[in-house]
């Protein structure tokens, strides 16, 4: 009788405390918001609520979405450390997004409950490659086999990445867009490449900030959808001669804040398909030589912004593209750059230019492009260029200027950079041997010519001697 009474006291007061403990949990949790924009598209919100582990279950309204519809949930800037099995979710497409969590550890089976999961978003946590193996990813367990889920973009950065298992996306068969920015790959192993090479789907690959230097030849090798590749914040001396085995279906390169110090006919081989090119904040880039551009045959964007010590275009960047011109945008804003030949590019057939934050020496030839060749007219507004050189003008925007000593310059191609030795054709060097010993002879010939006339008229004019030397001024004769 006792003993039972002191139970059942013992039992309401585990009641009461586990109560009380919930009580406190949901006090500090506040719940999450829901908004739902119509029966199809709902948003449930849990950022920023002190959350440390995925919930049991999701709230009724939840489960009431239409089996077509959107589903985003976000527990954005929480404090989970362990992704467990997330419960299902209806609807065609579901968002999740874990950015900016403590996460270290990943169930397997974890999205296994939402076979339409297209968008997952792990970024800004502690993830490890270990942690990334295949049976994260599992779907349902079906007939002794796992499916597939539907995950289209994967975004894996800001975390703390060396490798890929070589199957992690053997259950992700749809993969579009992976991001691995900011994580310590350093080196594209085998096992890493492996895996990018299973990704057949994938069109969009961020590996900026990965402390990479290099990419092995073949690394994307039958990724023949990849449209859009970041390679920022890297270690690259060169642009990787990897990228030209994608050139096929290559239309965006991003290629910031790498330690190039030129770019040449090398760089963009092969790469006939890219649309948008990105070149900025490399501070060692000086130079931009002859051909650079030539194989980008499809280019309508250029961004060469920010470059503080490209000093130089050659006149021949964009050699071959004149006759099918496809550039609208040209961005050449805040490099190191003081002139730039008329003949570069056909300025009047761009859209938009920009060339402001640099040294400008408001000369014959920048006139030339501004006004003559209507550069003047793609500036944006509040985007004109100052003259900073000759001093007379600087200060001045370069839409301003008026210089009437110009000549007409044609739009004939005209050397007058980069001229060195190794520029002169076997051709140019026999003219100039030719002009030269042209010169020395007709010197001759005038020379015999001069003696000639001399010898004549000194026998003529003999008889009488003059001489106009005025002895006291020529001390010489003293
Ligand atoms: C989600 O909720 C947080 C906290 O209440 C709020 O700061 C944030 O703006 C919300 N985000 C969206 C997309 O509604
Ligand atoms: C939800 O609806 C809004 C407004 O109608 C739309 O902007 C948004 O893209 C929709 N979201 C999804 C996930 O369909
Ligand atoms: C997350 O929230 C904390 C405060 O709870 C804040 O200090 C931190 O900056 C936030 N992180 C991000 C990435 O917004
Ligand atoms: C995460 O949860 C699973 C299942 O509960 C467990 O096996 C694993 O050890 C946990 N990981 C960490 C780092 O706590
Ligand atoms: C991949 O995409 C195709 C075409 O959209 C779709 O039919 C298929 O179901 C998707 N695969 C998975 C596993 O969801
Ligand atoms: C441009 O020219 C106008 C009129 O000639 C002058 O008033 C203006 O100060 C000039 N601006 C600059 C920045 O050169």
């Amino acid at each position: 009788m006792y003993f039972q009474a002191l139970c059942k006291v013992l039992m309401i007061l585990c009641v009461l405390v586990s109560s009380s403990r919930a009580l406190e949990a949901d006090a500090e949790n506040v719940p999450c918001d829901i908004t739902i924009q119509d029966s199809s598209n709902l948003t449930l919100n849990c950022s920023r609520r002190n959350i440390d582990e995925i919930p049991e279950k999701w709230p009724e309204t939840l489960n009431n979405v239409d089996k077509d519809g959107h589903v985003l949930i976000t527990f954005f800037n929480n404090t989970i450390s362990n992704v467990s099995q997330i419960p299902a979710v209806p609807g065609k497409r579901v968002a999740i997004s874990f950015k900016s969590n403590e996460i270290v550890d990943i169930e397997d089976d974890a999205f296994s409950n939402i076979e339409r999961l297209v968008y997952l978003d792990l970024s800004n946590n502690y993830i490890s490659g270990e942690v990334l193996r295949s049976e994260i990813f599992q779907g349902r367990y079906i007939d002794g086999i796992y499916g597939s889920i539907a995950l289209e973009t994967l975004n894996l950065g800001h975390n703390d990445i060396h490798s890929l298992d070589r199957y992690l996306f053997q259950y992700t068969p749809n993969l579009t867009r992976l991001y691995l920015n900011n994580n310590p790959i350093e080196i594209l192993d085998h096992v890493t490449l492996l895996a990018l090479s299973s990704a057949v789907n994938l069109q969009v690959l961020d590996l900026a900030k990965t402390d990479i230097n290099s990419i092995p030849l073949d690394a994307f090798k039958g990724l023949t959808k990849l449209q859009q590749v970041d390679l920022s914040d890297n270690g690259f001396v060169t642009v990787p001669e990897s990228l030209s085995l994608v050139g096929g279906s290559l239309k965006y390169l991003t290629f910031n804040n790498n330690p190039i110090n030129q770019l040449n006919d090398d760089s963009f081989v092969g790469l006939t398909n890219l649309i948008e090119l990105e070149v900025g904040e490399n501070d060692y880039l000086e130079e931009v030589k002859s051909s650079t551009f030539s194989p980008l045959k499809n280019l309508r964007v250029l961004h060469l912004c920010h470059n503080r010590n490209l000093r130089y275009i050659s006149h021949k960047a964009f050699l071959g593209l004149k006759d099918k011109w496809t550039l609208k945008e040209v961005y050449l804003d805040d490099n190191y750059l003081s002139e730039l030949s008329p003949d570069l590019m056909p300025w009047n057939k761009l859209e938009i230019l920009g060339m402001t934050g640099n040294n400008w020496l408001c000369n014959c030839e920048l006139a030339n492009i501004v006004t003559d060749q209507g550069a003047g007219a793609k500036f944006q507004i509040g985007e004109i260029p100052f003259c900073a050189a000759p001093m007379r003008l600087s200060g001045a925007y370069i839409t301003n200027i008026t210089l009437p000593y110009c000549p007409t310059l044609n739009s004939e191609p005209k050397n007058t950079r980069g001229f060195s030795l190794s520029n002169l054709k076997p051709k140019h060097i026999l003219y100039s041997i030719l002009a030269v010993a042209l010169i020395a002879c007709l010197g001759m010939l005038l020379g015999l010519l001069v003696n000639a006339v001399k010898s004549f008229y000194n026998k003529k004019i003999k008889s009488q001697p003059i001489r106009y030397i005025n002895i006291n001024s020529d001390t010489s004769f003293a």
